[in-house]
């Protein structure tokens, strides 16, 4: 078992318009995959889904077993209006239903954003043949055949594949006293000098707000380029390895970010509830990826910890909040000082909230190399641009959501 589980390649991208949407893609996708994304609808629950787009529409919805497609919306539980941009990229895996929310490129017109998100995974199931998952559908086994032992602790001298097992089965991992004190205090300052520098506009830091309405920056973005001490530490024996863990071919991908999690935030994104790092979309362009978390300070459940589900990156579910129906238990990872965390892109996880002290952490990613015959993605400024962007992606969500829904949207709800 790998975590390399790519299928699509960036070079295969092209526009759709609605006539080619509808008339070919929509129904080709139906007669391929209708079985198995009408099993994965039916088992969700989901309401019909009506799409509207350029004067085109059509729903959704499962008959006899199978997804079915029908011309017009007058049976749809959720009406969906994008322009055939947002629809090219969500069949194409190129934008998922919440990242088109998220970037204002949908608006729900009937129903609820909640079942446009949830319909996500049948969605999967429907363009790229992901089976949505069912209970029972992921397990754990040691290599002996007993049980994994999940809240396993490895330290950076333990057997590789051991914890390269562990990763692919429970898509995370937890490596104690990687950095000294001294090192994490040194990190720790340039965190604060650039939170300290950072101003509302300047495209590189994300800003929340506190219970007495102050807004104040929580993430400097591009924080590799500005931490010379962070260079220094990624490019380290200690933790240049995990490039390797997986046999995958991952390589650093000279990004980073510095985050502080202060007490009392109420909205904004600083302490991110459940989601997949491919909650946006392109999982099946770039999972996994291994985003590794340096605890700066220690994270624990007076100063918020990271959350993760176990075994969540195998299994087709809601990438943006989780599913109640999802059989698989979260645990909560806390760290010391020098501590490293590591999760695949498409593991659920979230911050828990600081409850008496603020922390600090850094967020650095391993990512793949590019499939054979593609290249990667060449918009470097605009991706920049895009990431920082995504401050204030709370108000378009809520925006997106269908204005005389009695579930609106809200920050913060659905934790
Ligand atoms: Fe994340």
């Amino acid at each position: 078992m790998a975590i390399d589980t790519r299928t699509r390649r960036n070079s295969d991208i092209r526009p759709l318009d609605a006539a080619e949407l509808f008339d070919a893609v929509l129904p080709d996708a139906v007669g391929l995959h209708g079985e198995l994304a009408g099993r994965g609808a039916a088992y969700l629950g989901l309401p019909p889904l009506g799409l509207e787009v350029d004067g085109r529409s059509a729903t959704l919805d499962v008959a006899n077993g199978r997804l079915r497609l029908r011309s017009g919306i007058a049976s749809a539980g959720v009406t969906a209006v994008l322009g055939a941009d947002a629809c090219s990229d969500l069949v194409q895996d190129n934008a998922s239903c919440m990242g088109l929310a998220m970037n204002a490129r949908v608006k729900i017109a009937a129903g609820s954003i909640n079942d446009w998100i949830g319909w996500e995974p049948a969605l999967r199931a429907l363009f790229d043949g992901r089976r949505v998952h069912e209970e029972g559908d992921v397990t754990f086994a040691a290599a002996d055949g007993g049980a994994l032992d999940l809240g396993r602790v490895f330290g950076v001298d333990d057997d590789r594949d051991e914890m390269a097992d562990f990763v692919e089965q429970a898509g995370f991992l937890h490596l104690r006293d990687v950095f000294e004190p001294q090192e994490m205090d040194a990190l720790g300052r340039d965190i604060d000098a650039w939170i300290a520098r950072a101003t509302p506009d300047d495209g590189e830091s994300w800003w929340a707000t506190d219970e007495h309405g102050t807004s104040q920056a929580v993430r400097v973005l591009f924080f590799y380029e500005k931490s010379e001490t962070l260079r220094r530490l990624v490019a380290d024996e200690r933790f240049a390895w995990i490039a390797g863990l997986t046999g995958d071919g991952h390589r650093h991908g000279r990004g980073g970010e510095g985050l502080v999690k202060p007490l009392g935030i109420t909205r904004g994104l600083s302490d991110l509830p459940w989601h997949k790092d491919c909650g946006q979309g392109r999982h099946s362009y770039m999972c996994s990826f291994l985003t590794c978390g340096i605890s700066v300070t220690g994270a624990d459940r007076a100063s918020g910890a990271l959350g993760v589900i176990p075994g969540s990156h195998r299994a087709n579910t809601m990438a943006a909040g989780r599913d109640p129906r999802l059989d698989l238990q979260p645990r909560v990872i806390e760290t010391g000082t020098g501590d490293v965390t590591v999760h695949c892109s498409c593991t659920l996880h979230r911050a828990h909230p600081p409850v008496d002290r603020p922390r600090q952490v850094v967020y650095t990613t391993f990512v793949l190399p590019p499939m054979p015959g593609d290249e990667g993605r060449s918009d470097p400024l605009e991706q920049r641009a895009a990431r920082a962007a995504l401050s204030d992606a709370q108000s378009r969500i809520e925006a997106a959501d269908n204005d005389a829904s009695p579930q609106r949207y809200r920050a913060r709800r659905g934790r």
